[in-house]
């Protein structure tokens, strides 16, 4: 296979939840990009998703959109049944709508613990049963993305509910990946840093800390874009991704690699004692 086809998502069908804006939006046209058709599923108005539709179809490609509040985790059957009887088929699933605020661990009420499982946890599990039903009985080898977040791998205060939500898709990645991969399904999580969208928009942070959170982010010290997400999850939807299932792709410029940070309580390179320090070498 050459090394274009190995990233090609011709004749392919994409379904994206949460594609009307930010991280989704920039998945379901860099699906477009690689030659697959994309539906949206959203909570935001046709309208509101217009311009993503549009770009769409402005690559040639065919576009869709289903409204749909995917906390309503009883009408996520009935929703794939009216996907599947307009697109006929869909060879891959974006589970990528996901919502947050910030609150101490004490202030989170039982509604909002209720909606944030429903709409991040509930939807995924429950959307992956009703489409794979249908992927399986088409004969389809699919794939399976979710949106997780660098929270389902090491929590951060004030979003307690959030990263049990996102953790929650880790072991659900995982459990379908297994009971999946018999039928030639993959599923795999992807797992974004700090991106800048409009999901954080109004946490009440004071002053300084994009700032002091850049200052540890070791590529580029900068909040990672939309675009710098997409191409993980094209890896995982194209061929080029056929042999992955049941992994996460952190893509949040390496703020996880380090524990505590260190770099600045070092001697710079050149100082006595420091990494340059000839004497030092010895
Ligand atoms: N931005 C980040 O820093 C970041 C980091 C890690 C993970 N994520 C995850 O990425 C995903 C996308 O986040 P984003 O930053 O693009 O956020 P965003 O708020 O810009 O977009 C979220 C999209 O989901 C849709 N949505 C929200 N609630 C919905 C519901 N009940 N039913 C249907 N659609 C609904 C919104 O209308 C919107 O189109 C989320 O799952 C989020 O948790 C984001």
């Amino acid at each position: 296979m050459n090394a274009h086809k190995r990233f090609s998502l011709d004749t392919k069908t994409a379904l994206v939840t949460g594609g009307s804006r930010g991280i989704g939006r920039g998945i379901a046209i860099a699906l477009a990009q690689h030659g697959a058709d994309v539906a949206i599923v959203d909570i935001a108005t046709e309208q509101e998703t217009q311009s993503t539709l549009d770009e769409i179809r402005a690559l040639g490609r065919q576009a869709w959109f289903f409204h749909q509040d995917l906390q309503e985790t009883d009408q996520l059957a009935a929703l794939a049944g009216r996907v599947f009887d307009q697109l006929d088929r869909v060879d891959i699933l974006v589970n990528n709508a996901g919502i947050g605020s910030q609150e101490h661990f004490n202030a989170i009420s039982v509604e909002q613990w209720r909606r944030v499982m429903a709409i991040n946890t509930d939807a995924v599990f429950f959307l992956s049963q009703a489409v794979s039903e249908r992927m399986i009985a088409a004969g389809t080898s699919g794939r399976i993305i979710n949106t997780s977040s660098v929270n389902g791998l090491v929590a951060e205060a004030g979003l307690a509910d959030y990263n049990a939500s996102k953790g929650a898709i880790e072991m659900i990645t995982k459990s379908l990946a297994i009971e999946l991969g018999a039928h030639g399904i993959t599923v795999n999580s992807l797992c974004p840093g700090m991106i800048a969208t409009e999901i954080a928009e109004d946490f009440p942070l004071a002053e300084g800390f994009e700032d002091y959170f850049c200052q540890h982010i070791p590529l580029g010290h900068r909040f990672g874009t939309v675009e710098d997400c997409v191409g993980a999850v094209i890896f995982l939807a194209s061929p080029a991704g056929s042999y992955v299932t049941g992994q996460n792709i952190v893509v949040d410029g390496g703020i996880l690699c380090e524990q505590v940070p260190r770099l600045p309580f070092m001697k710079p390179p050149g100082m006595p004692g420091g990494p340059a320090d000839p004497a030092a070498e010895g």
